[in-house]
């Protein structure tokens, strides 16, 4: 048994991680994320993203990728691939480089087209485009290069570039904050219908749920979050969960963590639609928390020393597993 093998005898597609080229070479982690009874599923953190990618233009360098695809294709494991167009980890060459409409629509087809073929039948999804709105909801969109020289059209464009390099792999919109109703994730239902409506192909929301210890959305609020995206005609996944603890040297927080893991998981339990959760990373060893909010932390199910938490328990029951 494993977190993998109950959702999937629940019925759903995978239970996953996050995972990072440098992580790898913890040889005990390594066996851990390998084990395809607790993860059905893995997404680069990294390394698939842009400043990786294409550093510079036209020069593409796909060894770190491709360790993290040959790894989950050795382990019989599901792969989410990881970000074709976002406003971070996005190379100078491209925010500063001052290029027309027409030619930063050349360049951003020509990513896409470029990664997306080299991955061709590989990853189950794409997070096509990533983090496009605002946390100001004055403004829906995001200020970023692509939407001040392109207009909003790039997100339907970065869309049918990755839909005709290949067909079969799942695309998917994913964004931070839109896990329970509200103005978020309203805007990010207007990004379906936005590329709906230039006739292309949209597969997925993908809710990254980078959630708090003690405020994560109930359980009801979660799936009719869900259930407005489903509406629209796409699957969901909850794509990068982790939930933080402001105070990670109380122990206390485990329990209530718990909680919080069993409503999320037990929401896209409750959702046909929901395909499978991803966590962004299994261990608080390799955790990007403390790293951005300090002082925080002991945000995933396996702890530093790579022991389970009670988070581990509650995931496992809310997939009916003991
Ligand atoms: O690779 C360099 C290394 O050469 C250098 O010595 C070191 C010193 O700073 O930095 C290393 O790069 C870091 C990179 O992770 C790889 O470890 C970057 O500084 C660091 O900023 C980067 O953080 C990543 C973050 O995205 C960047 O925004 C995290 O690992 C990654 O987990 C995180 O993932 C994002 C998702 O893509 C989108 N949603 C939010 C999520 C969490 O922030």
């Amino acid at each position: 048994t494993g977190l993998n093998a109950a959702a999937q005898a629940y019925g759903k597609l995978y239970f996953g991680s996050a995972t990072d080229n440098g992580e790898l070479t913890d040889s005990e982690y390594k066996a851990i994320l390998s084990d395809s009874n607790e993860f059905g599923q893995i997404t680069p953190g990294n390394s698939m993203k842009w400043d990786t990618v294409e550093a510079s233009r036209g020069n593409f360098d796909y060894t770190k990728g491709d360790v993290i695809a040959d790894l989950a294709e050795a382990n019989g494991q599901k792969l989410r691939c990881h970000t074709l167009v976002w406003y971070n980890q996005l190379p100078q060459w491209v925010s500063n480089g001052g290029f027309d409409n027409a030619t930063l629509i050349e360049i951003l087809q020509n990513h896409i087209t470029e990664e997306v073929t080299h991955y061709k039948g590989k990853c189950y999804a794409w997070d096509v485009v990533n983090e496009a709105i605002s946390d100001d909801s004055g403004a829906p969109l995001r200020d970023n290069i692509f939407l001040s020289t392109i207009g909003e059209a790039y997100i339907p464009i970065a869309f049918a570039a990755a839909a005709a390099a290949d067909p079969d792999a799942k695309l998917y919109y994913n964004d931070y904050s839109i896990e329970a109703p509200g103005a978020k994730s309203t805007a990010a239902q207007d990004i379906v219908k936005l590329v709906q409506s230039y006739g292309v192909k949209i597969d997925g929301i993908g809710l990254q749920d980078h959630l708090i210890v003690g405020s994560t959305p109930s359980l009801e609020d979660q799936v009719a979050n869900m259930q407005a995206f489903v509406d629209l005609g796409v699957e969901v996944a909850i794509t990068e969960l982790d939930i933080r603890a402001e105070n990670p040297d109380a122990n206390q927080y485990q329990e209530q963590q718990a909680k919080d893991y069993a409503a999320t998981v037990g929401a896209c339990n409750k959702v046909e639609a929901c395909v499978g959760v991803t966590i962004w990373d299994y261990t608080d060893k390799y955790s990007w928390v403390p790293g951005v909010f300090p002082g925080t932390g002991g945000a995933l199910p396996w702890d530093e020393n790579l022991q389970k938490k009670p988070a581990y328990d509650a995931i496992l029951e809310a997939y009916g597993g003991s």
